[in-house]
């Protein structure tokens, strides 16, 4: 394979001489360069040989062999780092998946917004509230890797033992995550685990429940069938892989996990396996766009509707150099102006030759704000994004390769409609997101369901 990252003008620390969107205002840097010493000497979180994997997997879905489900919270909190937590995480997407599997009769590699997506994009560095002592401002809350949500100058202060801190709960969330899955949480084989019965969740409609079960039943006899008849996709399709993935926003975190190893070529970014650059990040002679075109890993980048062919053009040229399978994954999150933004720039792509995976984000340009003050997204726009981003791809010829949202295995009350149909009263009930909202057990099912309509037809 191409060495795409035998740059001589770059290294781990290169980014620095770029403009660098969204810094952390640190206010002590002899701190911040004790924490990166700190994070470089310890063990990586996944292998070089992970990632290897994960991109062998990535270019099978580029051509059509495999889908993505990526999914998991918009900000993964400290306090949420509990095996109830992530047990559900990896259970809800594990249902999806299996959804998916069994609609589109290719493998589903799941991987998690989880184990390490602690770092979040502002609009604002500032946020003003007003308190019994006046109107106070403080920084933003930037996610637990940067400082702490509660609105005190001490906690909203950026520190960076918090990558520390961050590393550790990542480590101690994948620790639990490849427990599970060696244990046979996760096993395809052993479908009585993934029973709904076990869950009540109070929001689950008789309609999405009987279709589940249905889909249960329907499995044990396929996975017997295959079994039985030694068909040779049997390991593929029941072989369940778990990915990592968060947004690469901290650059000295990244940086400071960003090595070498024995007998591969090249530089790997071994806190995740799957980084992306966000839509606030994405500029071209960035710092963001500067470090991740030196590494190995597969590299998503979200496409907002701004974005011109030009860029998208030269941004897929940075990322993935020697234009390899499996190694770029674009991103886009349009709402609804994805119907006319995003054709252009898939026949760009295409016109060009760039090998890339498109997978969409239904979710980040579908953000409303109600009357009673609550951050809400509508079910339906997030369906339809999903569905007019299929229609572009397809008139393209180009394959729908995944879906990225935001979701939890709870029962919250985040995002609005869905069968159990939330309304903006309902938000107020448990509205539990410590960033965007995400969408809830049933509403993440019911979009699996959607989606795998779609794959059967
Ligand atoms: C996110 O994925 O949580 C996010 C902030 O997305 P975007 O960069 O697309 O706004
Ligand atoms: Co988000």
């Amino acid at each position: 394979m191409p060495d795409a990252t035998a740059h001589s003008d770059w290294s781990p620390m290169s980014w620095r001489e770029r403009p660098l969107a969204q810094e952390v205002p640190y206010p002590d840097m002899e701190a911040v360069h004790d924490a990166a010493r700190r994070l470089r000497d310890l063990p990586p979180l996944v292998t070089s040989g992970e990632i290897e994997h994960l991109i062998a997997q990535l270019a099978e879905a580029e051509e059509g062999k495999r889908f993505l489900l990526w999914g998991g919270d918009c900000a993964e909190s400290i306090a949420d780092c509990t095996s109830d937590v992530i047990a559900g995480k990896l259970k809800i997407l594990l249902q999806m998946s299996l959804v998916l599997v069994m609609a589109g009769r290719r493998p589903v590699t799941r991987v998690g917004r989880l184990a390490g997506q602690y770092a979040k994009p502002r609009s604002t560095q500032t946020e003003t509230r007003k308190t019994p002592e006046g109107e106070l401002t403080l920084p933003s809350y930037f996610g637990d890797l940067v400082n702490r949500a509660q609105f005190t100058l001490a906690a909203r202060t950026p520190d960076p033992r918090l990558m520390l801190e961050a590393y550790q709960h990542a480590g101690l969330t994948l620790n639990f995550v490849r427990s599970l899955i060696d244990a046979g949480f996760a096993d395809i084989h052993h479908p009585e685990y993934w029973n709904l019965g076990l869950l009540q969740h109070a929001g689950l409609t008789a309609e999405t429940r009987t279709q589940y079960q249905a889909l249960l039943d329907r499995l044990s006899d396929a996975i017997e069938f295959m079994r039985v008849a030694g068909q040779k996709d049997y390991d593929a399709l029941t072989r369940v892989d778990f990915f990592t993935s968060h947004e690469g926003l901290n650059l000295w975190y990244e940086s400071a996990q960003t090595r070498q190893v024995p007998r591969r070529q090249g530089w790997w970014n071994l806190t995740t396996h799957l980084p992306w650059i966000g839509e606030r990040t994405r500029r071209l002679d960035g710092a963001h766009v500067e470090y991740f075109r030196g590494v190995r890993n597969p590299v998503g980048v979200k496409v907002g509707p701004s974005m011109t062919c030009d860029d998208l053009l030269r941004l897929a040229r940075a990322l993935n150099p020697a234009n390899t399978p499996g190694k770029l994954v674009l991103i886009p999150r349009m709402g609804s102006k994805i119907a006319a933004a995003l054709p252009p720039l898939v026949a760009a792509v295409q016109r060009e030759g760039l090998r890339a995976l498109w997978v969409c984000d239904p979710m980040h340009a579908n953000g409303i704000g109600t009357t009673n003050g609550y951050k809400t997204r509508r079910f339906d726009d997030i369906l339809a994004e999903l569905h007019t981003c299929w229609d572009v791809l397809a008139a393209h010829n180009v394959r729908m390769g995944g879906v990225h949202v935001e979701l939890t295995g709870d029962d919250v009350t985040e995002c609005l409609g869905g069968s159990g149909n939330i309304t903006e009263a309902d938000l107020t009930r448990n509205y539990a997101t410590s960033c965007d909202p995400r969408l809830n057990y049933e509403q993440s099912l019911e979009l699996a369901f959607s989606l795998a309509k779609r794959m059967g037809r």
